[in-house]
């Protein structure tokens, strides 16, 4: 498996920063809060550092319009039913996307990636839309997908592209045909614009990190493997978003630099998980994707981030973390190896691309 710290591009450059500070990429920035301290300032302080997002441009969907000048309140967290609802039906869904696999076929490697695009859209959909039937969720999952394809050459156009061109215009077609399904859904909570972007957040994020998830159990020596602990080490080695950044609303000190007004200020889960303050374990092996360093009950996972700090910190972290649990409950009992080595593809958050992985058919027992 490609690892992190051999990756080029923006990720190989975040990651050879020092840890000590606020270290910059550039004479002018942008610059990283590598510390937890300086990562929780900068997330948490909204009126110093502001929300720069756009959905349609930001390096993953996990990104609002949410203007937090403007007053916009940001999305509520999800409760307790919607994830219990969304949870079992990860469950269900993903068992129907192996068998069907396994019908279709079998003997072949699953492509974890694919293959989890109908069970995350239908869980998060019956997780966010209580109120519609089976089969508008279905329909919904399935134009919330259309629009996340559309959006990626949008994503990784080195300019945003122009209004008119093909690029957009395919993107503006896939958002309205979702818009347009959710107007005839009952009971939505927010406009059609907001529930789109909560849906779209809530199903590529979760894709990724469960082809992360499965990924690492594939390359890992068989042994015990608790799928709590297995779900948190995906989110410490391999956050989907991986980067997230903020905008100085005003000439500001931080860490007793001057960042003056517009200067991106970003904050990386990826990086701050592999402090060892954070993180237990010996300082030279925190690349490792090892389960059992969270069997430590005084440690408590998730210092480092992975679903953000304040007003814009992630609604939908519970569901999340739940389906990755259910995905590793089910791949601690299978042998699963991966065909060929896994890359960082780099162009919305991170993702492994390829991630096709041999499923044995016969469940192990732990
Ligand atoms: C393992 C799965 C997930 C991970 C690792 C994750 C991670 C994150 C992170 C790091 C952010 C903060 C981005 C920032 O500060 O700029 C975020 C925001 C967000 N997430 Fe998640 N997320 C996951 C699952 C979900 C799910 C299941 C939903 C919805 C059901 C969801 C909906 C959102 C939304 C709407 C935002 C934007 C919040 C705002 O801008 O106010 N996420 N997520």
């Amino acid at each position: 498996m490609d690892s992190a710290e051999s990756a080029g591009g923006r990720l190989g450059a975040v990651l050879a920063l020092p840890r000590t500070g606020l270290a910059s990429l550039g004479p002018h920035g942008p610059w990283v809060a590598t510390t937890p301290a300086l990562a929780r300032r900068v997330l948490t302080e909204p009126g110093t550092f502001d929300f720069p997002g756009d959905v349609s441009r930001s390096g993953d969907l996990s990104a609002s319009r949410g203007d937090t000048r403007s007053g916009h309140l940001g999305f509520a967290a999800l409760g307790a039913d919607a994830v219990a609802r969304g949870t079992a039906r990860f469950t269900s869904e993903w068992d129907a996307a192996c068998a069907d696999h396994e019908r279709s076929a079998p003997g072949t490697p699953y492509d974890a990636m694919a293959l989890l695009r109908a069970p995350v859209g239908r869980a998060t959909c019956a997780a966010v839309l209580p109120e519609a039937s089976e089969a508008q969720q279905r329909a919904v999952a399935d134009r919330v997908l259309a629009w996340i394809d559309a959006l990626g050459p949008v994503i990784a156009a080195r300019r945003p592209p122009a209004r008119w061109s093909r690029t957009r215009r395919t993107e503006q077609r896939a958002r309205h045909a979702l818009e347009d399904t959710l107007r005839e859904v009952p009971g939505l909570d927010g406009t059609p614009q907001q529930v789109a972007t909560m849906l779209a957040a809530g199903i590529q994020v979760p894709i990724a990190a469960g082809a992360w998830l499965l990924a690492w159990l594939a390359d890992h020596p068989t042994g015990r493997v608790d799928p709590v602990h297995a779900a948190w080490e995906t989110v410490r080695l391999t956050p989907p978003t991986w980067v997230t950044a903020r905008q100085a609303a005003r000439d500001c000190d931080l860490d007793g630099q001057h960042v003056p007004a517009g200067g991106l200020v970003m904050v990386s889960p990826l990086l701050l998980g592999r402090r060892p303050d954070l993180v237990p374990g010996e300082p030279d092996d925190l690349a490792r994707f090892a389960p059992e360093r969270w069997d430590d009950p005084t440690r408590r996972p998730g210092a480092w981030l992975p679903f953000g700090a304040g007003p814009h910190a992630c609604p939908g972290r519970n569901l999340g973390l739940a389906m990755l649990v259910a995905l590793a409950s089910w791949g601690v009992r299978h042998d699963l190896r991966l065909v060929e080595p896994v890359r960082i593809d780099q162009s919305r958050g991170i993702a492994p691309l390829p991630c096709r992985i041999e499923v044995a058919t016969t469940e192990v027992t732990t």
